[in-house]
C-alpha cells in the first residue's frame, strides 16, 4: 500500500526521498508527494501519477537541504488527485505530514476543527490529524514533540507517520500504530521508510518501531519513546538480509517475471538446512520449542488473505491428511470478525508474504486474545506478523516487488510440507508415508527449473486466448486451489474475468457459461483422474476450449486438449508447486500481450496494510 520515506542528513533530502520512492512503487500507488524543509521553511510538490510525473513538477533550485518526507499514496478516502496527495500541511503551513493508514475518527476531528474556525482543504483524513497537530500547538502551546505525541493519543485508527514542522529544521519525527515503519541508522544520517527497500542503498542497520512507539531523530541522534507513557524504550539495531540486487529486474523485463523464474532457487531456500533426506528428517528451529504444544491441539486453523490464502487452503489438506487432525483455512477479513471457536486448545496459522496484511494481522491479534498459540507462515523477515506470532517458519524467497505473488505462493506450499512432515514424525507417523515426500522435497528444486525451462510453452496459449473475455479453471483436491490461484493471477494482471472452481461443482451453475468461446484450464493429476476427465468431456461436449495442466501423460489427453503443458509428477502435498508454475506465466504472458502493467496492475497494492 502507501509508501513513505523520510530523510535527515547531509545528503540532499530530495535525492533520497525520490530514489526512495521509486524503490517502492511497486507496493501500488497513485499520487505521489515531497516535503523538504530548508532555512526554516518547507516546501510541498505534488500529483497525481507516478513519480516520474513528480520529478517533472520539482523546479530547480527547490527543494535543497537535507530533511525530508515523501509519500506514495493509494486512495482511500478522497479520489487520487493533485490535492489529495501526501505530504500534507495545516493551516498555518507550520507543520506537514506523511501518514500510511486510516484515522478512523476523522470525522469527529474534523467537526472539532470546524468549530474552531479550521476548515479542511482536502477529502483526506490524513489532512484532519495534520490540521489537527496545528490546531493542538496553537491552543496549548506545546513544543514539536508534545503536538505529535497529544495528537496522536486521540488517534483511533491505524497510521505510520512521519512529520516535519517548520520550527524544527533539524528534526523529524516518526510514530506508528498499525502501519510498519522502520528507521535506517546511517553514519551521520538517518532514514525512515515504511519498507527496507528505500533504506539498503544506504544503511544495513534497521530498527523496527513496534506499535505505539514514536521516534525523534535529530542530526546526531534518535529516540524512541511509547507514545501510552512517554518512556524512553531501548531498540534493538537489527541488519537487513537482502541484498540490493534482489531488489532490481536483474535483466528480466518484469519483476512478475523474474520472480516466478527465481522458483527453483527460491525453494531450495525454503528447504535450506531445513531437510535430512539420508535420515528423513525435517528441522524448524521457529517451531522447535512449541511442537508439543501444536500436537496438543484439537484443531488448527489457518487465516491469511488472497494468494496466501490459496496456499493455506492447499496447506490445510496437507496437516489434515499427515496429521489427521481438523485444519481449518479462513479468509482472515471473515475470521476477524466472526464468532469463532478458537481457545486454547486452538493453533492459528497465518500465512502471509509482507507479513503486514491488516486482516491477516487482525486475525491473530484475535486468536492471541483468545488464548490460541499463534504460528506464522513469512516471508519479509521482522515483519509484523512475524513479530507478533508466538513462533514461525520463514519462508526465505527474498523480497517479492511483483504485485502478483509467485515465488511466495510456491514457498508457502513448501513451508506448509515441511511442517507437515515434522509434525507427522513427531506424532509417530509411519514413516512410509513421510518419506516419499522428503524424497520429492530433495528433488523439488530441480523439478521447478525443469517447468521453467519450459515456460514459453504456455505462450502460444496466451497468444489464442488473449482476447477472450472470461476463463475458467478447474481442479480437484489439491488442484482445486491451484485453479483459484491461476484464475486470480490472470485477473489481477491481465483483467480478464476468471473463476476457479472445484471442477466438481462446475454442474451446479458455472457449466452455464460453457460455449464455443469459453476457455476451460483443467489442472489433472492422477488423483481424482477419472473424474476430471469426466468433467474435461462435458465441457468439449458443450464446445468449450480446453487447456490442460497435467502431471499424467497420456494419449487421453492429448485428444480432449486443444492446448497441454505436462509437469513432472510429484507427491500429492506438493503437486501444486509444480501445476501453478504454468499458470503463473500464463497469466504473465497474456498480460504482457495485452499491454497491461504486470507489475503494478491497476487499483492493486504489494501490501494490503488497511482494511
Ligand atoms: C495476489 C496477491 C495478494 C496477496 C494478499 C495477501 O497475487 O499478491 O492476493 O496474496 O494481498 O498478502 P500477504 O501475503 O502479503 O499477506
Amino acid at each position: 500500500m502507501c509508501g513513505i520515506v523520510g530523510y535527515l542528513g547531509n545528503k540532499s533530502a530530495k535525492d533520497v526521498v525520490i530514489k526512495g520512492l521509486k524503490r517502492l512503487e511497486y507496493r501500488g500507488y497513485d499520487s505521489a508527494g515531497i516535503s523538504t524543509l530548508q532555512n526554516n521553511k518547507l516546501e510541498i510538490t505534488k500529483t497525481q501519477g507516478k513519480v516520474s510525473d513528480l520529478i517533472a513538477e520539482i523546479s530547480t533550485g527547490t527543494h535543497t537541504g537535507g530533511l525530508g518526507i515523501g509519500h506514495t499514496r493509494w486512495a482511500t478516502h478522497g479520489i487520487p488527485d493533485n490535492k489529495n496527495a501526501h505530504p500534507h500541511s495545516d493551516n498555518s503551513g507550520k507543520f506537514t505530514l506523511v501518514h500510511n493508514g486510516i484515522i478512523e475518527n476523522y470525522q469527529s476531528l474534523k467537526q472539532l476543527l470546524s468549530d474552531n474556525g479550521i476548515t479542511c482543504k482536502t477529502d483526506t483524513d490524513t489532512e484532519v490529524l495534520v490540521q489537527f497537530m496545528g490546531y493542538l500547538h496553537q491552543k496549548e502551546k506545546l513544543d514539536f514533540i508534545d503536538t505529535v505525541r497529544l495528537a496522536l493519543n486521540q488517534v483511533v485508527g491505524a497510521y505510520g507517520i512521519v512529520v516535519l514542522c517548520e520550527d524544527y529544521p533539524d528534526m523529524l519525527i516518526a510514530a506508528r500504530l498499525g502501519s510498519p515503519l522502520l528507521l535506517g541508522i546511517g553514519k551521520d544520517e538517518f532514514f525512515v521508510a515504511s519498507d527496507s527497500s528505500p533504506i539498503i542503498e544506504y544503511t544495513r542497520n534497521i530498527i523496527f518501531l513496534d506499535e505505539g512507539e514514536l521516534a525523534v531523530i535529530t542530526q546526531d541522534q534518535y529516540e524512541v519513546r511509547n507514545l501510552s507513557g512517554n518512556e524512553i524504550v531501548t531498540k534493538e539495531i537489527e541488519e537487513i538480509e537482502y541484498n540490493l540486487d534482489e531488489i532490481e529486474k536483474g535483466g528480466y523485463d518484469h519483476f512478475m517475471l523474474k520472480e516466478i523464474n527465481e522458483q527453483a532457487y527460491t525453494i531450495s531456500e525454503a528447504l535450506r538446512g531445513r531437510v535430512n533426506s539420508e535420515e528423513s528428517t525435517v528441522t524448524l528451529g521457529g517451531i522447535y520449542d512449541w511442537i508439543q504444544q501444536i500436537l496438543d491441539a484439537k484443531h488448527i486453523y489457518i487465516t491469511a488473505c488472497g494468494t496466501s490464502w490459496h496456499a493455506s487452503l492447499i496447506g490445510s489438506y496437507i496437516l489434515e491428511e499427515l496429521l489427521n487432525i481438523p485444519v481449518k483455512a479462513e479468509y482472515a477479513s471473515e475470521f476477524r470478525y466472526r464468532e469463532t471457536a478458537v481457545n486454547s486448545d486452538s493453533v492459528v496459522i497465518c500465512v502471509s508474504q509482507s507479513g503486514e496484511t491488516a486482516d491477516t494481522l487482525a486475525a491473530i491479534r484475535k486468536a492471541r486474545e483468545q488464548g490460541a498459540l499463534t504460528l506464522g507462515i513469512v516471508n519479509v523477515v521482522g515483519s509484523s506478523i512475524a513479530r507478533e506470532t508466538h513462533c514461525g517458519v520463514y519462508i526465505h524467497a527474498g523480497p517479492e516487488i511483483g504485485v502478483a505473488s509467485t515465488k511466495a505462493f510456491t514457498g508457502q506450499v513448501t513451508i506448509f510440507n515441511l511442517i507437515g512432515i515434522l509434525l507427522a514424525q513427531k506424532k509417530g507417523c509411519n514413516l512410509e508415508k513421510i518419506k516419499p515426500i522428503i524424497d520429492d522435497l530433495d528433488a523439488l528444486p530441480g523439478l521447478v527449473q525443469s517447468v521453467l525451462d519450459q515456460g514459453n510453452e504456455v505462450f502460444p496459449i496466451a497468444e489464442d486466448f488473449m482476447d477472450v473475455e472470461n476463463f475458467l479453471y478447474l481442479g480437484r483436491g489439491y488442484q482445486f486451489p491451484v485453479a483459484l490461484e491461476g484464475a486470480l493471477k490472470l485477473k489481477e494482471i491481465s483483467y480478464i474475468h476468471a473463476e476457479g472452481y472445484p471442477a466438481a461443482e462446475m454442474k451446479h451453475g458455472p457449466i452455464a457459461l460453457i460455449d464455443d468461446d469459453m476457455p476451460v484450464v483443467f489442472v489433472v493429476t492422477a488423483r481424482g483422474y477419472n473424474k476430471i476427465v469426466s468433467n474435461i468431456q462435458e465441457v468439449r461436449a458443450r464446445g468449450g476450449k480446453i487447456i490442460i495442466i497435467t502431471s499424467e501423460e497420456n494419449a487421453e489427453l492429448q485428444e480432449y486438449s486443444d492446448h497441454i503443458i505436462q509437469v513432472p509428477d510429484v507427491s500429492h502435498c506438493l503437486q501444486a508447486v509444480l501445476t501453478t508454475i504454468p499458470l503463473q506465466m500464463l497469466a504473465y504472458h497474456m498480460a504482457v500481450l495485452k499491454g497491461c502493467d504486470v507489475d503494478m496492475p491497476r487499483n492493486l497494492a504489494k501490501s494490503v496494510t488497511v482494511e
